[in-house]
């Protein structure tokens, strides 16, 4: 059965992507807050406020640089274990950036997207989501996305009871044929390419459940900056370390080579 898919991004295992010099996909772990601010002996809470102002100077740097798409994981579906008052003060600054940044964003041409199991929030963040959506979805100079109560098995599984419903009550018989294409038309993220650039701040080296699926074949950067400190200068470097990048995916040197000449 021929399924036709809605979107242009192909899968970077199944199909060669463009290698672009500026990556138009940049996809971040904004980690090391609590860190930033127990070393300035400040509570954890005072790392987040300035992990929000970081934010904004990292979407302004993407914009000024062409990405087009930014991915920043803001709270997973680990995060819930967490401290009640951690937890309750994260979600009071997501409403509290949503009220300041939205306006800001929509007149630059933003595009906001906040992906995740939402259903987990109360229902006046839900809201303010989602009127966020509705009034920045025609925009195109930068797509925005905000990963919240998001883990990357979370959208694996999500998007495999999505394809099944959308398959209809015949689809044990169809099982042989999905196709990687046709499940990733239902990843949260479907309507953005792969991140070409993965960043992770505060000095870990791991995934923590972020985009597993579609970090198949992302360069991946680590830093030992913490979130607060992170600026355009620190994304230019992070942007220089992927331009020495050889993007061979599967491919040896010397193909790409012949392929250039
Ligand atoms: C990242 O910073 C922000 C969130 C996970 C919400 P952390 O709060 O994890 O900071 P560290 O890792 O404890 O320093
Ligand atoms: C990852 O950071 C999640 C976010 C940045 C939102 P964590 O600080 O929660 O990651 P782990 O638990 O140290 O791996
Ligand atoms: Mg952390």
């Amino acid at each position: 059965m021929f399924i036709s898919l809605p979107m242009a991004h192909t899968s970077s295992t199944q199909t060669l992507p463009a290698i672009p010099t500026v990556p138009r996909h940049v996809a971040i772990i904004m980690d090391g807050n609590g860190r930033w601010a127990t070393k300035r002996f400040l509570p954890r809470f005072a790392g987040h406020g300035k992990g929000v102002e970081a934010v904004r100077t990292v979407v302004e740097a993407c914009v000024a640089r062409g990405v087009e798409y930014l991915t920043l994981f803001a709270f997973s579906s680990e995060n819930w274990r967490r401290p009640a008052d951690e937890v309750s003060l994260l979600m009071r600054l997501f409403v509290v950036a949503l009220e300041r940044e939205v306006s800001k964003m929509h007149a630059n041409g933003i595009r906001l997207k906040v992906v995740g199991d939402l259903s987990r929030f109360d229902a006046k963040l839900q809201q303010m989501i989602d009127n966020a959506e509705r009034k920045t979805a025609g925009n195109t100079t930068l797509t925005v996305t905000v990963c919240a109560n998001y883990g990357g098995r979370w959208d694996v599984m999500q998007a495999v009871q999505k394809m099944l419903a959308a398959r209809g009550a015949d689809s044990a018989q169809d099982a042989s044929v999905f196709s990687e294409e046709e499940l990733a038309q239902h990843l949260a993220m479907a309507y953005a390419p792969e991140p070409d650039l993965f960043i992770r701040t505060g000095g870990e080296q791991r995934i923590s459940n972020f985009l597993l699926w579609q970090l198949a074949y992302s360069e991946l950067y680590f830093t030992d900056t913490y979130w607060p400190d992170f600026g355009a200068g620190e994304l230019d470097q992070a942007i220089a370390s992927y331009q020495q990048r050889e993007r061979r995916f599967g491919r040896t040197s010397a193909q790409l080579l012949e392929q250039a000449s």
